[in-house]
């Protein structure tokens, strides 16, 4: 079949709307009707060249739609299932898997880059060339083809747009907060970053019972979006914004800081937010290249911690499941978060919202 999707040839872009061939689902694969899809700064770094991809691709990794044919030997999904995609489905049986480490499965985390599906084949080809699938989903597209293992099922009452974005900023986010910050009850926590990400740890702290989550960017319209998704205050990040924090906490500092952005500078200054005992999250992601600096002694006469965090610091298929529930419940917020709709033909107007950083997420509505 022909599908209009947004292709990235080459880093620095521009990207483009086209129409590619799409071949049908083979063993174990099925075909999604796209519903919605997000745009998540991971996208905005392949074409920046900040991360590498598999190029030419398909980009999107954020999305959610209906399942509408099944290739042979399909056994947990049906044709008419409305699901979420997960882009690190967990194999089972590998050494993380068994230890309950899904989301860092060796099987998983190598194929997201590979840029084929579990055949090691792409169904995407332009005038017969193959095109990757990027994180092995390419949502930013009409119709897709993936492994069943990347679809997740979701109830009816959870709108496609809404699982699109639990699919990897929601989860990656409350993951960050709940997972790895272990926030508590009555923490303080810090978020520097207000953007999808950010915003899922602001809302992820408050599932937690966090007594005051500080949020910070550096755009002021990001202050009226984070209070409204659980922040008790917003710190504009200027060169008062660590002092601010710590007059905040009687000078102690936080128990909890999320670092939202992927940014060396802000992983170096905010350690000094942390409070001593407390944990540091880095979940931004800086280029493969960047080096962050902590001053050691200080590090460790004061016990802090420092900890990565990815995609959902956990199974992240049951943690689509669980993000989905908070949702139905009035918990989780997540249709807040979107700010701004668009249509595919129209992904640059998205992307230059995502990089001017005053929106919460920008949605791809199919819909
Ligand atoms: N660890 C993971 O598994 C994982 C998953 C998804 C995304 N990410 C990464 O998380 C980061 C954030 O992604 P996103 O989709 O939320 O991005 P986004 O573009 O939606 O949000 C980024 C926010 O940071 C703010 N910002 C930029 N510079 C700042 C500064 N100096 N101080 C304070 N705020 C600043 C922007 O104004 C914006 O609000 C990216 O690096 C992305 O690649 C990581
Ligand atoms: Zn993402
Ligand atoms: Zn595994």
């Amino acid at each position: 079949m022909q599908v209009r999707a947004v292709t990235l040839d080459s880093v620095g872009g521009p990207v483009r709307v086209e129409q590619l061939d799409l071949e049908e689902p083979r063993h174990g694969e099925v075909l999604v009707k796209l519903g919605a899809s997000g745009l998540c700064h991971s996208d905005q770094h392949a074409i920046s060249g900040h991360h590498g991809a598999e190029l030419p691709c398909v980009l999107g990794h954020e999305g959610a739609g209906e399942v509408v044919s099944i290739g042979p030997e399909v056994r947990t999904v049906e044709i008419g299932d409305r699901v979420a995609l997960n882009w690190i489905p967990s194999c089972g049986t590998c050494f993380f898997c068994l230890r309950n480490q899904q989301h860092l499965c060796s099987d998983g985390s190598q194929r997201i880059w590979s840029g084929y599906l579990l055949d090691g084949t792409s169904r995407i080809s332009r005038n017969g060339q193959p095109i990757f699938h990027y994180c092995g989903i390419s949502t930013w597209s009409e119709y897709m083809v993936v492994a069943e293992v990347n679809c997740q099922r979701i109830p009816d009452s959870v709108p496609f747009e809404v699982a699109a974005l639990i699919g990897c900023g929601v989860a990656t986010g409350v993951g960050a907060a709940i997972q790895r910050g272990e926030v508590s009850k009555g923490d303080v926590v810090v978020v520097v970053g207000a953007g999808g990400v950010g915003l899922s740890a602001v809302m992820g702290a408050q599932l937690a019972g966090a007594e005051r989550i500080i949020s910070v960017d550096r755009e002021l319209a990001k202050e009226s979006l984070s209070k409204e998704l659980g922040a008790t205050d917003f710190i504009y990040a200027g060169e008062q914004a660590i002092e601010e924090v710590l007059t905040i906490t009687q000078g102690r500092g936080a128990d909890v800081v999320i670092e939202a952005v992927g940014v060396p500078a802000l992983q170096e200054s905010w350690l000094a937010a942390v409070r001593r005992g407390g944990t540091f999250v880095y979940v931004g992601i800086p280029s493969e290249t960047d080096v962050t600096k902590i001053f050691t002694a200080d590090f460790i006469r004061s016990e802090k911690s420092i900890k990565g965090s990815y995609y959902a610091a956990m199974d992240s298929a049951l943690a689509i499941d669980q993000l989905c529930a908070a949702y139905l419940e009035g918990r989780l917020p997540v249709d807040k978060l979107i700010t701004k709709r668009i249509a595919l033909e129209n992904i640059q107007v998205g992307l230059d919202a995502l990089v001017a950083g005053e929106q919460g997420r920008v949605i791809i509505a199919n819909e």
